[in-house]
């Protein structure tokens, strides 16, 4: 008597197929995808078109990649994988990361303390400052503060033939009290590029191609685990729509009026402490 094929038989097949994969942490990836992405047919009853729609939308994700462009990592920054990746990774303690983005660009200038990372036709002038400290708020001497952002008309310097090279971008040394400061210019919303397949499906879901305006971070100081993260705008219309699901409230702060001990060339302060945890602590 012949017996018919069930899904989960299916299913187990595969997985036994893959179960010999010699490397552990391969072996563990590829049967945990297999069940997921055999659960999904399954519990969708996913349809030969439908099936189809889905590769083609993959074929033209790679299509639009080029050295510039990455479609694949702008899929998983929409799909909220970039920020789960980035979650399931944390160091416990530090402070809280977010998307690296497409436009970070090494090699930064490093600039004196206070100095301007753009020009004064880049937006409203803001100063932004804090402290970088270890989990138990000791100051961290000599820990990089590498920082970049778009400018007001929504454009990255990289975007932008009219920006000088390294516009909006500087590293900072903190001193011996662990601070840093620099002037740039209050973040503005821009919108994440929407002319390829990722933008087809954000019209698709009926999304905003928005990002929540963000000044980015990395900081980084020896023996400390890295913390590549944002600085949100309170009052920014996109905080809770982010495109790339980025926001998370620690890292949200007021880019308040100078009070009267500020400097006067700046009409906006934004005050952002930094943590930082040792590379062999719990969690790191
Ligand atoms: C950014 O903030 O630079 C960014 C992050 C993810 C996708 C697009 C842009
Ligand atoms: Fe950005």
């Amino acid at each position: 008597m012949t017996t018919t094929t069930t899904a989960s038989d299916l299913t187990n097949e595969v997985l036994s197929a893959h179960s010999t994969t010699p490397d552990p942490r391969l072996r563990e990836l590829l049967a945990a995808l297999i069940k997921h992405l055999h659960a999904f047919t399954v519990e969708t009853g996913l349809t030969p078109q439908e099936w189809m729609a889905g590769l083609q939308f993959l074929t033209s994700t790679g299509q639009k990649c080029d050295d510039e462009r990455q479609e694949f990592i702008l899929l998983s920054d929409v799909l909220g994988l970039s920020s789960l990746v980035d979650l399931v990774n944390a160091a416990d303690g530090a402070t809280e990361s977010t998307v690296l983005g497409p436009f970070y660009r090494p090699q930064a200038p490093h600039r004196a303390m206070g100095e301007h990372i753009g020009r004064p036709e880049d937006g409203d002038p803001a100063l932004v400052r804090g402290v970088v400290t270890d989990a138990d708020g000791a100051p961290l001497a000599g820990a990089t503060v590498d920082v970049w952002q778009a400018s007001s008309n929504g454009l990255y310097d990289t975007q932008d033939p009219d920006q000088p090279p390294f516009n909006l971008r500087g590293v900072f040394v903190t001193g011996a009290d662990g601070r840093y400061e620099f002037r740039t210019v209050r973040p503005v919303s821009y919108p994440i590029p929407d002319d390829g397949p990722v933008g087809d499906l954000l019209r698709a879901s009926g999304r905003e191609h928005w990002r929540a305006a963000h000044v980015h971070a990395i900081v980084s100081a020896p023996g400390f685990r890295p913390v590549i993260t944002h600085l949100f705008d309170a009052q920014n219309e996109y905080l809770h729509r982010d495109a790339v699901f980025g926001v998370k409230d620690s890292l949200v702060r007021e880019f308040a009026p100078p009070g009267p001990a500020d400097p006067p060339d700046v009409r906006y302060v934004a005050e952002m402490n930094f943590v930082l945890v040792r590379e062999n602590s719990p969690g790191a």
